[in-house]
């Protein structure tokens, strides 16, 4: 694998230095991330764009006593066998080419980085359940939006999600967001005593990346430009 900014991967200092060294991290150091420098990034990330400017994103930002019962719970009720529900409807359905070959690739290259086979379901899960402890990051977020908001707040909130991952890297600090969170709504609903009237969209591991762990070991490769953009004169 190649990454030119290792090892410590000091801060990003250009825009594009930092969202083309972001990428998702599925295992941290236990160092803690000082209170400040989340308020930092989230005052960053605040400044995404919204139509109207109505910043519509919310985010339960989790650390201490709080993560581990959190993540208590929802290991707990994953180790039962309850894979929770959805919320709503975050991949494709039924799975399609082109975006079917792109996912296989995808998980196939995190399997094998961590030296996974094809037929070691267990390790699969287990690899899965480890999102569950936010891959071991020292801070858990969890974004959330008014339930009733149409699909232009959503995108308003994914802006902020990035900008979110990318201050982090001008931080020195690496993201994992987790869709995989959403299915355990209720459970983070009671934990973190959040209405009913918000929607859990995703959630998010903060911290420094452990180089050494495997699971850091897999880059994703992107479909070059000609593919999605078209010029027209
Ligand atoms: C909204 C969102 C939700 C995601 N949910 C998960 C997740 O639950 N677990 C996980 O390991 N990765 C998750 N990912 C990470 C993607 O797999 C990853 O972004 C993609 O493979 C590209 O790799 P990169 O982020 O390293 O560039 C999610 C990404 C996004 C944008």
């Amino acid at each position: 694998m190649n990454h030119p900014d290792r090892p410590g991967r000091p801060e990003a200092r250009t825009a594009a230095e930092a969202i083309i060294s972001r990428r998702s991290v599925r295992a941290f150091l236990p160092d803690p991330v000082p209170r400040e420098t989340i308020t930092r990034i989230l005052c960053i990330a605040g400044r995404a764009p919204s139509g109207s400017n109505i910043q519509p994103w919310h985010v339960d930002v989790v650390t201490g006593h709080t993560l581990d019962r959190l993540t208590a719970a929802i290991t707990a009720r994953f180790d039962g066998g309850d894979f929770g529900d959805e919320t709503y409807r975050y991949y494709p359905s039924p799975w399609r080419e082109p975006y079917l070959g792109r996912r296989r690739e995808t998980g196939w290259g995190l399997y094998s980085a961590l030296g996974i086979a094809r037929q070691e379901k267990d390790r699969m899960r287990a690899q899965h359940r480890r999102n569950f402890l936010f891959f071991d990051a020292p801070v858990g977020l969890i974004f959330t939006i008014d339930q009733d908001l149409p699909v232009g707040s959503w995108l308003d909130t994914g802006m902020f999600l990035q900008n979110f991952m990318v201050a982090a890297r001008g931080c020195g600090l690496d993201t994992c967001p987790q869709q995989a969170f959403a299915a355990y709504h209720q459970t983070i609903r009671e934990v973190l005593s959040l209405t009913q009237d918000r929607t859990v969209i995703c959630g998010m591991a903060l911290g420094r990346a452990d180089w050494s762990d495997p699971a850091n070991g897999f880059e994703t490769g992107r479909i070059p430009v000609e593919d999605f953009a078209r010029f027209h004169n």
